[in-house]
């Protein structure tokens, strides 16, 4: 279904079926990662109390908290106290590795939260879950510009900078808008809170720079942003922005 009328369509109709999932643990987590993967889980697992992620968290949901959790807890400097902002956030399956590495709640937003999976369940449902496990952690469906809230730490990992992407997740193109976007999303800070975007490629990561410069944010280039438990192929790289 074309982007515009696919977006209308799924996001009138708002009903869910439960979300299913199937809870591993640890030591599961632990045998599907590599080496290298499995000596990072075992630093993160003496560093952050990772027991509850076994109560709430499928595979999928662990792998990518898991690369959040190494990659904030190694970029993100400290932030005042305040909640944290996770801008696009899927189903939000990264809540668990945000909580973990700063407390305090967080939201996370997702403009087309009610997409669904084939069994019936939107990613709204799977992330008010996750989001009630970990309090007080919340999830907002909708556009980030409708958030008004303020951010001690916020979190954007590959914002849409050209039209294919959003062709590819199926949204209109009128939601390309980076530089609007950006704007807004910066103005959440709190002072002294921090940004961080993380981008696929270089070329994407070139696309990034050019918007922060139009825009007027000013943006530390952390370069390659690396981790043993990324699943990804693409190099990743990223972006700091504080709030004066
Ligand atoms: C490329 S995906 C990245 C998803 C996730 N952050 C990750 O790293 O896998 C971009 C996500 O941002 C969402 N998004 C795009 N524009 C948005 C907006 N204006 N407000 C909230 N979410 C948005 C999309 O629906 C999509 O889920």
């Amino acid at each position: 279904m074309p982007g515009e009328l696919g977006f209308r369509w799924r996001s009138a109709l708002r009903w869910s079926a439960p979300a299913w999932k199937r809870v591993v643990d640890q030591r599961v987590v632990a045998a599907r990662l590599d080496a290298a993967g499995r000596a990072r889980l075992a630093h993160l697992a003496t560093r952050f109390d990772l027991t509850t992620w076994s109560e709430h968290c499928s595979w999928p949901e662990w792998r990518e908290s898991l690369y959040v959790l190494d990659v904030v807890s190694q970029v993100v400097p400290s932030t005042p106290e305040g909640r944290g902002l996770d801008v696009g956030a899927k189903n939000g399956c990264t809540l668990p590795g945000l909580a973990t590495a700063r407390p305090g709640g967080w939201d996370a937003v997702e403009l087309d939260a009610h997409r669904r999976y084939v069994w019936g369940t939107t990613r709204r449902a799977y992330g008010e879950a996750l989001a009630k496990a970990f309090p007080p952690c919340r999830f907002l469906a909708g556009d980030v510009r409708e958030v008004t809230g303020r951010y001690a730490c916020i979190t954007w990992f590959l914002p849409f900078l050209t039209p294919a992407p959003l062709e590819a997740w199926g949204l209109p193109q009128r939601f390309l808008v980076p530089d609007e976007l950006l704007a807004h999303v910066a103005s959440l800070l709190v002072p002294g809170g921090t940004l961080l975007v993380v981008n696929q490629g270089e070329a994407e990561a070139a696309l990034q720079q050019a918007c922060f410069e139009r825009v007027g944010v000013r943006a530390q280039a952390l370069g390659r942003v690396e981790s043993a438990l990324s699943p990804f192929v693409q190099p990743r790289f990223g972006f700091l922005v504080r709030q004066t």
